[in-house]
């Protein structure tokens, strides 16, 4: 990896992220070989931990692959780390739960309203304290109302949410949950990878900073870097 300065976001398309700083860098939902918007290979991503919100093949993607060529170390659920660990990887499993540390900062998995895609496993989304900035990755899911104490427990810098619709929730819903999380900044994810989950981003961005001028909306293009300030 290129080691990076400031704390940085690389969106790599639908919900595949890229959270760097110096020598540490965390993978998100790394979905890359058959994911229609990004630009790279899975080969090019090096990476020293991979968060993976459940086990739908556009959000576990590339994972094995990725964690087994880098020595990454794969953060899920108990079921989904189980998986993978019988797939060779380097695991660390954690449930809903209290905050764990990392030499990062810490992490906490929060619910997720969603499919797991393994069996007896819950989808999840992560509040992840990175260097002092708070990142809340939802993961694939519907609105709920527990998002509330989510915005509660921790002072959200940067929320990122899906506004697909069908699978997830869609910018209406998304915009709702903006009003629980109290974020600072909203990343939108998992739209326009397919034609079912084609949306405006910035009908959603006009929207949220309407309802709440105290937010804004950050539409990070796929294939490009956000330094998160
Ligand atoms: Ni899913
Ligand atoms: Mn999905």
């Amino acid at each position: 990896m290129d080691p990076v300065k400031e704390i940085q976001l690389k969106y790599y398309g639908h919900s595949a992220f890229q959270l760097t700083k110096e020598n540490t860098s965390l993978v998100f939902d790394p979905f890359i070989t058959d994911n229609p918007l990004t630009a790279i290979k899975p080969e090019a991503i090096k990476c020293n931990y991979i968060l993976v919100s459940h086990g739908h093949s556009d959000h576990l993607g590339d994972t094995v692959k990725i964690a087994n060529q880098t020595g990454a170390t794969v953060i899920a659920t108990y079921e989904l780390a189980g998986l993978v660990a019988k797939q060779g990887c380097k695991t660390y499993s954690l449930q809903f739960g209290g905050k764990v540390s990392f030499d990062f900062g810490t992490l906490r998995l929060t619910p997720a309203l969603h499919g797991s895609g393994v069996p007896g496993g819950l989808a999840c989304g992560f509040i992840v304290n990175f260097y002092g900035k708070t990142i809340y990755f939802a993961g694939d899911t519907g609105l709920f109302g527990d998002m509330e104490l989510l915005g509660k427990s921790a002072t959200i810098d940067y929320a990122i949410l899906p506004i697909g619709g069908r699978y997830t929730m869609g910018p209406d819903e998304a915009l709702e949950a903006v009003g629980m999380l109290k974020p600072q900044y909203v990343i939108p994810m998992h739209y326009n990878t397919w034609p079912e989950v084609e949306q405006s981003p910035t009908e959603f961005k006009s929207a949220v900073e309407k309802c709440y001028p105290k937010v804004k909306v950050m539409i990070i293009d796929p294939n490009q870097a956000l330094i998160l300030n």
